[in-house]
């Protein structure tokens, strides 16, 4: 059936009526000859109070053993709960040894303690709340798109691009070489054919894990016009920083029939406070919660901000001459050319009001190849969204849909040959079109005030951490 704990506590009809629920005891306390539990199922926030007489519980009924209890719903006398259950019976569906477990009852743990436990981190309350806002923004996404009549479309995970540019992929081959099985020989003998540079791949040319699904997207585009992904991407970047992982989710967007960067900014901007609004209004106890474990419950203040109040924009070049005037402030320098770090990123949020700030307008030499030239032949049709707090949350750009164009920023990179059927998407009935990509990790810095990314994913990996 539905029912949950969650479901439970919010059904006051349900007072009066037998019920059996499973879940994970949060505490134990002890009152004269009656026994207090706690449960959680992780379906909530809230847990469920049970009484029982203390000859009725199972010894091993400890903080974190899993039973699964039934009894009478009643109404509460006490403050802070509608319904508590009565206990018929306890029964102990998993021990927890106590001696060994890493987290207690009482305790506080640490974000970065509870990193050393990852597999045991989703039994911490607020971990489990982190889980239910990620499920929940993942929703938002889709329902965000589907509303708008983008297309989902799966890109593939494994391609011989580096969209960025940046050479921070992942190779993707077999493991232990290439093996050629006894029953495809012969007629798969292309296997373990060399390929142009002289290696053996699986894949006859080398295989990467993906970066960014972008280009693949920009196919379908042109094809079915709005078009989004939400799936994992790979970096190979060494920076171990509070807003880094080696594996991300990104949600990106490609549309075509955008004549200018405005079109899309407005996308964005409304792709953003959509789906905050839908947190704030649809998650709110959970919302409440999660802030409150971190104790940064005026965050909410903030996001609320961020929903009602447009978002401020800048173009890089605006954007260096305002640095430039604070330059004594920062550790590096900035000066028209330079690539925007951390510091200056923050420095923008907060001078522009404490708002998320799109950059836009940037030198060419600072973005891929894929972006559209402007007028100027210095500055090229790109955007990126900063978020105070987290930084770069979006990048995205209207795309070069000049062959000639296209060709003079493929070559000089030598890899015109590789782009061949990239460029040709230009040829075969190209539309001016452009896109974006959100890292979804940071975004849920963004909306939850998390300090480290590396507490947004159930399992983060970063350098020399892929452990489990
Ligand atoms: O700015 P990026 O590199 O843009 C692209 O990959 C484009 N091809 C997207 C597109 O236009 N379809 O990455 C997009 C976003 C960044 O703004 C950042 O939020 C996030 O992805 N990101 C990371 N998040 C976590 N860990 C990392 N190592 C990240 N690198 C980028
Ligand atoms: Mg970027």
């Amino acid at each position: 059936s539905k029912q949950n704990i969650s479901t439970i506590l919010q059904d006051e009809t349900l007072c009066g009526s037998t019920i059996s629920i499973s879940g994970w005891v949060k505490s134990v306390r002890q009152h004269k000859d009656n026994v207090f539990l706690h449960i959680s199922d992780g379906s909530g926030p809230k847990h469920l109070q049970i009484i029982a007489s203390t000859q009725n519980l199972p010894e091993s009924v400890t903080f974190a053993s899993c039973v699964r209890v039934q009894g009478e719903l009643k109404e509460s006398p006490a403050r802070g709960q509608s319904v508590e259950l009565v206990a018929d019976s306890i029964s102990l569906l998993g021990a927890c040894d106590n001696t060994t477990f890493p987290f207690g009852a009482r305790h506080k743990h640490s974000a970065e303690y509870c990193r050393d436990f990852l597999h045991l981190r989703p039994k911490t309350d607020s971990f489990a709340s982190l889980l239910r806002l990620r499920s929940a923004a993942t929703a938002a996404f889709h329902s965000y798109f589907q509303k708008e009549g983008y297309l989902y479309v799966q890109t593939p995970i494994l391609t011989s691009n580096d969209c960025e540019g940046g050479g921070e992929v992942f190779a993707a081959e077999p493991a232990y070489g290439i093996k050629e099985s006894a029953a495809d020989s012969g007629s798969d003998s292309e296997v373990s054919q060399e390929s142009q540079d002289g290696k053996k791949h699986f894949f006859s040319n080398p295989a990467f894990l993906t970066v960014s699904g972008q280009l693949h997207l920009e196919a379908v585009a042109s094809a079915v016009s709005k078009v989004y992904n939400f799936g994992p991407t790979f970096r190979a970047e060494n920076s171990r920083g509070r807003h880094h992982l080696s594996e991300f989710y990104m949600v990106e967007a490609e549309v075509a029939f955008l004549h200018s960067l405005d079109q899309l900014i407005q996308i964005m901007e409304d792709m953003v406070q959509e789906t905050c609004q839908q947190i704030l209004t649809h998650h709110q106890a959970e919302l409440d919660f999660y802030l409150q474990r971190l104790g940064t419950q005026k965050h909410k203040e903030f996001l609320e901000r961020v929903v009602r109040s447009p978002f401020a924009r800048l173009t890089y070049t605006e954007a260096v001459q305002l640095l430039e005037k604070h330059n004594h402030r920062f550790k590096h320098q900035v000066k028209w050319g330079d690539d925007l770090k951390k510091e200056h990123e923050k420095y923008l949020t907060q001078e522009m009001g404490d708002v998320p700030v799109f950059v836009t307008d940037f030198p060419a030499e600072l973005k891929p190849f894929y972006a559209k030239a402007n007028q100027d032949d210095k500055t090229v049709a790109a955007v990126d969204l900063l978020v105070p707090g987290v930084g770069e949350l979006i990048g995205g750009s209207l795309r070069e849909d000049d062959l000639d164009l296209l060709t003079c920023r493929l070559r000089p990179l030598g890899i015109e040959e590789q782009y061949r059927w990239y460029t040709e998407l230009c040829q075969f009935g190209s539309s001016p079109h452009g896109g974006f990509g959100l890292g979804f990790e940071r975004y849920l810095q963004f909306i939850l005030a998390t300090p480290n990314i590396k507490d947004t994913v159930p399992f983060p990996r970063w350098s020399r951490h892929c452990q489990l």
